[in-house]
């Protein structure tokens, strides 16, 4: 695909070459992201930041991204605080704010809204995720992650084995990491989840349809057995009727460390594309594995600001200006961890 001036609603756009490229640039980006370097390539630029949904790092690393190329980002939070309050619709929403902007993050909770959005927008739309449906700049992220953490063990994103565990019906990262995954070779994947939570047939076929070896469980245990990652996600209880039908999955499916342990390979990469939900009735993923070295969940948080970063410079087609802009950073800046265990 091209990247320039192009809408990101979905991981159905991507190739394979495509994926190779943001994440060269992405590579390219890290000193930027570690604060190493700064570069201005994106001064007088906006960006309007559009959350009508909860939201900590997505928001805050779509913005940070921005602002590390030397954007500037203006956000709208509410929807009580933006004129769809009053009525008014997409479609003018995103004529306005393309006048405005840019480039627009937009996050709803509606299937489907942000692609309507982006037709009525002048300036490329990044889909922050639209209800239950997709969610493709965490995919990258995560995808991102699984290469750097499986490259620190000395191997190739061919012939992963991963299992997805926990609310696979209504987790649009999960939905959009599933297709992303289908891009690559011999992909084996477990589908972990209680009955009635499975990963809806349209995405599961995506992987069946490139030949990929996928498994369905219902028991935690038996899932997670073999893999290389093992990718949890929390109860989306925000897409549930009611909050008395969320509490019947909440906490069915608990990993911690006892878990880890007696299921997986000393090797096996925990992720999660966070909030987790620590209240005592979920904890899906357990505090105890805080200090477990293979949790990666805070390598994510960090890759979404790079890989979020290489999306706004192929998208603004600023790759090649970004070592025109740059210089050593001046301030303090404090010791990072590494990006990945091995590493
Ligand atoms: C995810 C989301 O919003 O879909 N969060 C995120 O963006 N990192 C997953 C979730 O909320 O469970």
């Amino acid at each position: 695909m091209d990247f320039v001036g192009s809408h990101i609603l979905s991981v159905d756009q991507f190739a394979r070459g495509d994926i190779d490229r943001l994440f060269a640039v992405a590579d390219a980006l890290e000193p930027f992201a570690r604060r190493d370097r700064i570069t201005r390539v994106l001064q007088g630029a906006i960006l309007s930041n559009m959350f009508f949904e909860p939201s900590t790092r997505t928001r805050v690393s779509f913005g940070c991204a921005f602002n590390r190329l030397g954007g500037d980002v203006r956000e709208t939070t509410e929807v009580k605080a933006s004129a769809l309050a009053k009525g008014e619709s997409l479609h003018d929403t995103a004529r306005v704010l393309s006048g405005y902007s840019d480039v627009i993050v937009m996050r709803h909770p509606q299937e489907g809204s942000v692609a309507e959005f982006a037709s009525a927008s002048r300036v490329p739309v990044i889909n922050a995720g639209d209800g239950a449906n997709e969610h493709p700049s965490q995919a990258l992220l995560d995808l991102y992650t699984v290469r750097q953490e499986i490259r620190a063990q000395g191997r190739g994103m061919d012939g992963l084995r991963i299992a997805v565990v926990g609310d696979l019906k209504f987790g649009r990262a999960v939905h959009s990491l599933l297709k992303l995954l289908a891009l690559f070779e011999r992909i084996s994947v477990n589908l972990v989840s209680p009955p009635g939570l499975e990963a809806p047939p349209d995405v599961v076929s995506v992987l069946a349809d490139a030949g990929h070896d996928i498994g369905v469980h219902h028991d935690l245990g038996e899932g997670i057995h073999h893999v290389d990652i093992l990718y949890v996600t929390r109860t989306q209880e925000e897409r549930f009727a009611s909050p008395e039908e969320a509490d019947r999955y909440r906490g069915l499916f608990r990993v911690n460390e006892a878990i880890y342990t007696e299921h997986c390979e000393p090797n096996t990469v925990i992720m999660h594309p966070l909030p987790r939900d620590s209240r005592a009735q979920a904890q899906e993923l357990d505090e105890d594995l805080n200090a477990n070295p293979n949790l990666a969940i805070f390598r994510q948080t960090d890759n979404g600001v790079v890989v979020r970063m290489a999306l706004f410079a192929m998208v603004l087609d600023v790759v090649d200006q970004v070592q025109d802009h740059a210089r050593p950073v001046t301030w303090y800046t404090a010791k990072r961890t590494p990006a990945a265990r091995h590493l």
